[in-house]
């Protein structure tokens, strides 16, 4: 697309050679600016931009996001970036090459934001930092971590909670693994990226709040806690301006105010200006156009792009250059600890699973036979699909493998009987093979239906009936309310299930492999366990035995709230959950711009999308209105219970620190997670959720009748909210309640301190275009 590296390396040594040869400077970390004055106009032009993603030609790492471009004169090396936040998305195989390149495929980012333990976060971070620098790349393009503001949106996988502290926490915790090893990290989407459906065109519009509040303070933690080397903006717009060309939100926000001073990097493709883009301090476009070079050499000539900016985000990836593997020469190794990574994979997904229900139904005992129903039980999935999502590398270990590692027999008739109806359902739906970027791969299967007769002889051979329900998503598609709700013919097989094996006097436990929230109100009654297992990775099959089994006590956590019905979130209102129409679909738009399709009026939900529920997503919305939930946010149980003792709250300072004695008092051992919510003093003319999480954290392996003492400690200005008349965060002087919770709807204990009021003030940028029509508490 550009001049080739080897021809401006060639034409420099023609050229170049002589007087200039003397005096030219070679990259290092302490003559950046002197390096940025030696580059011409074309040179800079090109750094800002990547250097494609090698599809259909020789790259160095097949299969991966793409490169920075290399100034060898000046000692510029080529950088390597890849996604994802599942692990090192990079082909195992490479051409003229017989050994293979595989990658650790870990659990998707819902699931390990369901463990609530930063310590997790931070190791599988570590686990992918370390796969990117030893098999020779740079940058890993994760965390992805947008607010998941609808159940349906087809990256929640990717996402962490719909909660911007949870998710800003587990985000920072995972960057500093990552960063650990040397590699950069990158935070994304930045921001408010909350649907698939049209995302490169569709606006966000919200209120500065509920923008503040929640879809940047994700990020806001993630960027001071986490100090991330870089961040990708996003493909949408929000309140009329795309991300990528947003000042306000790039240069006044995100640096000014949160102090980053790392790479602003977009995401591939978007945007429709690259000027603007620079000038937005959007430093570099990847994976960069030939048309973007023209347009930046034209508007830096005709000075629409000064040079004092160009020079600035030229400056500003040099910054990032000269602190890579590459830059440095690493001696990456090709052979990561795959190992390791697999067996953190195996007890971090475990302890992202959530148990939901439990009467007397698990552990399962041990050697015992178990029947699987539905077809996911035999196709476990083990992540997402899209570029954010898992690259099935090496292995998966099935449900089938792991219940058998784990000493369980499978009952083999009914086996026989799905493997066949796996492969039937695979070629009808997929005649050609899987697509490689396969959308909802068995989503669509039909289940088998049995004659009751059927189910009963198997319930009268077997131990226990396990049913599995599975969901897949990914980039590039929401989910649909179709898909949100149970088929008729999975509720059928439930229905069957429980019926039969309850008459025979045994269990029913029914696991959940999906990508993200289903409809269980309807039909939980009806079984005796249930488990959620979401999508753990390469190790999915273990991780699932592992806690079916006892040998892992369960210590997830809901990060989302399970509702009761689609349509019962506020947000449901103004989502695009029944798009069938594939001219809306993300699908088309995914390479830019300038193929959205234009003639036509603006539709809602797909070119707009109007936030009207304002702050009030997930539990701000169910706990401030008292609406019933299938499952709250923080949710999960234990086959242990835990007591909560001696709890109090001090104040040191402008800092307050709740401590409390967390008690075991089943007979196995178990960790806890304890949350605190705190509830701020009402406030008509603002309106204040019933309460948020303002401090979380998990205990170690507690053991039947002892205890551990925990300490959560919250800052005084944290408990702001954002007041748009005066553009501050603002503390509202009064009492507020600390309580110490097991979910949003269980509060274990409530404490409560006088807060003075204080008030911080930001800039009043990006403000609604539109007038929303609001929702108010
Ligand atoms: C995704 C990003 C990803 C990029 C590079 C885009 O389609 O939105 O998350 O990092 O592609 O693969």
């Amino acid at each position: 697309m550009k001049i080739s590296n080897m021809m401006i390396c060639v034409v420099a040594l023609l050229c170049g050679h002589g007087a200039k040869a003397v005096s030219q400077p070679r990259l290092r970390s302490d003559n950046i600016e002197q390096v940025v004055k030696e580059m011409t106009l074309e040179e800079k032009c090109h750094l800002v931009l990547g250097c494609g993603m090698g599809f259909g030609r020789e790259v160095k790492f097949p299969g991966t996001a793409g490169s920075t471009y290399a100034i060898p004169r000046l000692g510029i090396p080529s950088t390597y970036c890849a996604d994802s936040n599942q692990g090192l998305r990079m082909s195992a195989h490479r051409d003229y090459d017989s050994r293979d390149y595989y990658c650790t495929d870990y659990m998707t980012s819902i699931a390990l934001a369901s463990t609530w333990d930063k310590q997790a976060a931070y190791l599988v971070g570590k686990g992918i930092g370390n796969e990117t620098k030893e098999y020779g790349l740079d940058w890993i393009l994760a965390p992805s971590m947008n607010l998941m503001r609808n159940v349906l949106c087809g990256r929640n996988h990717e996402y962490y909670s719909e909660d911007p502290y949870l998710s800003g926490t587990i985000a920072a915790y995972y960057v500093k693994g990552i960063q650990s090893e040397g590699t950069a990290a990158c935070v994304k989407h930045f921001a408010a990226n909350s649907q698939e459906t049209n995302r490169n065109a569709n606006d966000s519009r919200m209120s500065r709040r509920a923008l503040r509040e929640l879809y940047l303070r994700g990020f806001e933690l993630a960027v001071r806690l986490g100090n991330p080397w870089t961040v990708m903006t996003a493909y949408n717009s929000i309140n009329g301006r795309l991300t990528c060309e947003d000042g306000d939100l790039t240069e006044t926000i995100l640096r000014k105010e949160w102090g980053f001073d790392g790479l602003v990097v977009s995401d591939w493709n978007a945007g429709k200006d690259a000027t603007l883009s620079m000038l937005a301090g959007n430093d570099m476009l990847q994976p960069g156009q030939d048309r973007q070079f023209d347009k930046l050499m034209e508007d830096a000539k005709n000075g629409r792009l000064p040079m004092a900016v160009l020079d600035r985000n030229v400056e500003r990836i040099l910054r990032f250059v000269v602190r890579s593997h590459s830059f440095a020469n690493y001696p990456y190794s090709n052979e990561p600890n795959l190992k390791q990574h697999a067996v953190d994979d195996r007890v971090i997904g475990a302890e992202g699973m959530v148990l939901l229900e439990n009467k007397g139904a698990l552990p399962l005992a041990s050697g015992c036979q178990v029947a699987l129903f539905g077809s996911t039980g035999y196709e476990i999935i083990p992540g997402g699909t899209g570029f954010g999502g898992t690259m099935v590398g090496r292995y998966t270990v099935s449900l089938v493998e792991g219940l058998r590692n784990a000493g369980m027999t499978v009952y083999k008739p009914l086996l026989d009987q799905y493997r066949q109806h796996v492969a039937a359902e695979q070629k009808r739906l997929y005649p050609n093979g899987l697509p490689s970027f396969a959308l909802r791969p068995l989503n669509r299967a039909e289940e088998i239906v049995m004659t009751d007769l059927q189910v009963a002889e198997t319930a009268a051979n077997t131990d226990v009936g396990v049913v599995v329900i599975g969901r897949k998503s990914g980039e590039a598609a929401d989910r649909t309310r179709d898909e949100f709700n149970l088929y008729e013919k999975e509720l059928t097989m439930i229905r069957q299930v429980s019926e039969a094996y309850h008459e025979a006097g045994k269990k029913v436990v029914v696991l959940l492999n999906v990508c993200g929230p289903v409809e269980t109100a309807s039909w939980k009654s009806l079984v005796d366990g249930l488990l959620c297992t979401w999508q753990s990775g390469e190790q999915v099959g273990n991780s699932i035995a592992d806690i079916l089994s006892g040998k892992v006590n369960p210590s997830g956590r809901l990060p989302v709230t399970f509702q009761n019905k689609y349509g019962d979130a506020a947000s449901d209102r103004n989502f695009p959950a029944d798009v069938k129409d594939t001219k809306d679909l993300a699908t088309m738009y995914m390479w830019g711009n300038d193929k959205q399709n234009t003639d036509r009026e603006p539709k809602a939900n797909i070119d707009f999308t109007d936030y009207d529920e304002d702050i009030y997503v997930g539990y701000r919305y169910f706990d401030s209105f008292n609406k019933p939930v299938s499952y709250p946010f923080g949710y999960g149980l234990s086959y242990t219970t835990f007591a909560y003792e001696n709890a109090k709250i001090d104040r040191e300072g402008e800092k307050y620190i709740v401590t409390v004695d967390v008690v075991n008092m089943g007979d196995r051992a178990g960790r806890n997670v304890v949350e605190l919510f705190v509830a701020a003093p009402r406030n008509k003319r603002l309106g204040k959720p019933a309460k948020e999480l303002r401090n979380y954290t998990k205990t170690g392996l507690i053991q039947p009748g002892r205890r551990e003492t925990v300490k959560l400690e919250v800052e005084a200005r944290d408990l702001a909210s954002f007041n748009e008349k005066e553009s501050a965060w603002v503390v509202d002087a009064g009492v507020y309640h600390f309580l110490i919770a097991s979910s949003a709807n269980h509060i274990e204990k409530a404490l409560s301190a006088k807060v003075d009021g204080m008030k911080t003030k930001v800039n009043d940028v990006m403000k609604p275009t539109v007038k929303l029509n609001l929702l108010h508490r």
